[in-house]
């Protein structure tokens, strides 16, 4: 069990220290210093978190402003030709591969910044800093890094586990509503996956997330908790054989659903409708306790996210866009479902569970 300190909390994975505390950011020149020594440290970021943070971050590790690689902010350029430019972009600046390359944004950066930590010179350490609440709570923990393409997200990458994640609530405070609403998602699908107290828990702070201190108790035992419960789960599976598999609760939907509003929807958005009809699919193949939906649709709802698609999206569409999902085999796409909020269906007979296009066409009509 790991400690609970009344500022900050570390979570200890076999071979990294995450950091979660108020003011991080002022002791990143230590914290990275000593989580990844390097020659050289290479900062990526994007164009709404670089103008903020990312000068505070280089001084700290005494990189100079031609080692801060920025990208332009948003899903639709987590591609193939962002990975290209940013390392055609490092071997200009002269890095090799005594360079440490640090994330810092939200978990397009993350996965982006850490696909190319994975492949420049056969693989490079590197430090995820999330500025997001997306990216503290899931996306910065676990190692899976990649790219979309045409097909699908995520279709690209590569696991490469960080050196260190440091996650300074106080970035929070510039974080626009709407991101802060859609890294809800993420922690209403740790409380679904394992901890029914905890899923209460972000209920309450979902209904207050209009006023809420970001730096205050309430948002850190959250992060926290999310942060524990994901940690967990992927130091039992690091590759995604087993119990991993509950993590892509609301993802498989959530996914097509995503695919299908060409990226306008927001990530957690998406997951957000996706855990409602996953649920509901539950329910209704029979391994979901009766109520789940419910509860589930009312968390989505008091944090202010959608709980169904938007309606010029068909069903034909999404149900295609399901197939180009990793989770997919001919004829049907495997789910994970919920048992109940605070446990997963499956164990050890496994974790995802195949779901017919019938099926499927039912809940979403
Ligand atoms: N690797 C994983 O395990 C994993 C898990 C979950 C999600 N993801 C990925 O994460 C991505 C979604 O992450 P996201 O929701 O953080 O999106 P994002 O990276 O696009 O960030 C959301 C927006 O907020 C801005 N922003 C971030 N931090 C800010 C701050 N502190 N102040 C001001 N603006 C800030 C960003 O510039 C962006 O415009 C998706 O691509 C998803 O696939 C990955
Ligand atoms: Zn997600």
């Amino acid at each position: 069990m790991v400690m609970v300190e009344p500022r900050n909390r570390d979570v200890t994975l076999p071979a990294y220290r995450v950091t979660i505390e108020a003011g991080a950011l002022e002791r990143i020149g230590d914290l990275v210093r000593e989580a990844a020594p390097a020659h050289r440290y290479a900062i990526i970021t994007d164009s709404h978190v670089g103008p903020i943070y990312a000068s505070r971050v280089a001084s700290a590790v005494r990189a100079t402003s031609d080692t801060i690689f920025t990208v332009p902010a948003g899903e639709a350029h987590k591609t193939r030709d962002t990975w290209a430019s940013l390392t055609d972009r490092l071997l200009v600046s002269g890095c090799g591969r005594d360079t440490t390359i640090i994330a810092l944004g939200g978990g397009v950066v993350g996965d982006l910044a850490g696909f190319v930590a994975a492949t420049f010179m056969r693989g490079v350490p590197f430090v995820q800093v999330p500025t997001s609440l997306l990216a503290m709570i899931d996306a910065s923990v676990g190692g899976k890094t990649g790219v979309d393409t045409a097909a699908g997200k995520n279709l690209v990458g590569s696991f490469h586990q960080p050196a260190a994640v440091v996650a300074d609530l106080g970035v929070l405070a510039s974080l626009p509503p709407e991101h802060l609403r859609a890294g809800m998602a993420e922690a209403i699908k740790h409380g679904v996956i394992a901890d029914s107290e905890y899923f209460d828990r972000v209920v309450a702070v979902a209904s207050s997330l209009a006023t809420i201190e970001v730096v205050g108790p309430a948002m850190l035992h959250l992060v926290a908790r999310s942060i524990e419960i994901k940690a967990d789960i992927v130091t039992r599976d690091e590759r995604e054989s087993g119990v991993r598999k509950t993590l892509n609760f609301g993802h498989t939907l959530g996914h097509a659903v995503e695919l299908c509003s060409n990226y306008e929807l927001l990530h957690g958005n998406a997951v957000a409708i996706g855990m409602v009809y996953e649920s509901a699919l539950a329910e209704r193949i029979g391994v979901a306790d009766a109520g789940t939906t419910a509860r589930i649709c009312d968390a989505v709802r008091s944090a202010g996210l959608p709980d169904s698609r938007p309606l010029p999206m068909s069903v034909e569409r999404i149900i295609a866009a399901t197939r180009a999902d990793k989770k997919a085999r001919a004829g049907s796409t495997e789910y994970a479902l919920p048992a109940r909020v605070g446990a997963m269906a499956g164990g050890d007979r496994g974790w995802s569970i195949p779901v017919s296009e019938d099926l499927l066409r039912g809940v979403l009509g």
